[in-house]
């Protein structure tokens, strides 16, 4: 019998670092969803209402296949420390294709 439950995800790959765990998703999952479905830290004040910027990261590899940068997430990343060219708020954030991504040093 079919069990929801043990059913393998077919879907990107989602790689965290420093950990480097790694974790199959549904694409159109939020990196910040799918951290918190796999028990990883992740920093989200506002529980991902773009109220905040706690969910800062750096996309290593793979941002061209994600949803593009809103204005109100761009607006919102100005207040968070050490941004790059790279940084994103996981909340908003869709893996879509294989992943990497890097949390800030706490
Ligand atoms: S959790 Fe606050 S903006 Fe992502």
């Amino acid at each position: 019998m079919w069990n929801p439950f043990k059913a393998k995800i077919s879907g990107p790959d989602l790689t965290f670092l420093p950990s480097g765990k790694r974790v199959t998703v549904l694409s159109g999952t939020t990196v910040l969803e799918a951290a918190l479905a796999h028990d990883i830290d992740l920093n989200h004040s506002c529980d991902g209402n773009l109220a905040c910027s706690s969910c800062h990261i750096y996309v290593e590899f793979g941002d061209e296949f994600s949803n593009p940068l809103s204005s109100e997430e761009d607006d919102m990343l100005e207040s968070a420390d050490h941004v790059q060219t790279n940084s994103r708020l996981a909340c908003q954030l869709k893996v879509y294709a294989n992943m990497t991504v890097k949390l800030p040093e706490s």
